[in-house]
């Protein structure tokens, strides 16, 4: 049994399943992939991959607008924790700060962040986290506001060990996406390596970041495979054991009350 702790289920490219997305999700389970998160970027779609993942409650969805989406889209904190009150919920995110592919004064960005976390504190669910070329701001920040108090997951980690342990003592969880099994992620492998078991969360972040031998073409939930068999073989443990483990710390962070996400 593996998690994909992150993916974009409505924007994954259905060409290989004729366009049916539910045979992607039948691709998905048979390739043993029991439970999903599939994190909201934006709320203008919100509506539509909230209805799209509806059938299936392997799949749980998070609430929160991207740091790469424009400056006009900031939700509130009130329009957050209404759209988290949906039992199906686990989650703020994803939010952060991403200095990379945003230009300008960011100071919107800083906003948007702290409402996030005000909105997860406010509900108590725990945040999901993106940041790029912006570690030191996004520490400071979520230190700031006493993001502890709910913890969360820093996604698609790219940072170095520094970064990770920091926020390990703020108590979130780190999770790999494809690019670690890259070849020119070393340095990355290394963080990966280090990360305490128990802390370890995987994911695709489909549809973007395909794991090799994918790389370079659309991403899709089952690929989580590669990057467990990646972590497992850099910690000389079973992928079996790293499944294990990492399902486990899935439903720790995102399956406690007050959601009703269970473990099957
Ligand atoms: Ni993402």
């Amino acid at each position: 049994m593996l998690i994909d702790s992150h993916c974009h289920l409505d924007r994954v490219d259905l060409t290989p399943y004729a366009g049916d997305f539910a045979r992607l999700m039948a691709a998905t389970r048979e390739a043993g992939v029991s439970h999903l998160l599939c994190v909201s970027i934006d709320l203008p779609r919100y509506g539509a991959m909230r209805a799209l993942i509806a059938p299936y409650p392997q799949v749980a969805v998070s609430v929160g607008v991207h740091p790469n989406e424009s400056a006009g889209g900031s939700p509130s904190v009130a329009d957050l924790v209404a759209l988290a009150a949906d039992p199906r919920n686990v989650a703020i995110g994803e939010t952060g700060l991403d200095y990379f592919r945003s230009e300008g004064d960011l100071e919107w960005q800083r906003e948007r962040f702290r409402t996030h976390i005000a909105a997860a504190r406010t509900c108590a669910k725990p945040l999901i986290i993106h940041m790029r070329d912006a570690r030191q701001d996004c520490i400071r920040i979520l230190r700031e506001e006493g993001a502890d108090a709910v913890g969360g997951v820093l996604h698609c980690f790219t940072e170095d060990w520094e970064t990770a342990r920091q926020g390990l003592d703020l108590g979130f969880y780190v999770s790999f996406s494809g690019i670690v099994t890259f070849k020119a992620a070393a340095p990355l492998r290394e963080v990966a390596r280090q990360v305490p078991l128990e802390r370890l969360l995987i994911e695709t972040d489909s549809p973007y970041l395909a794991p090799a031998p994918h790389r370079g073409k659309p991403n899709e939930p089952r690929f989580v495979a590669q990057v467990a068999a990646c972590i497992a073989q850099l910690r000389g443990i079973p992928v079996e054991e790293l499944a294990r483990v990492t399902s486990e710390n899935y439903f720790r962070l995102f399956g406690s009350p007050p959601s009703r996400l269970t473990p099957p």
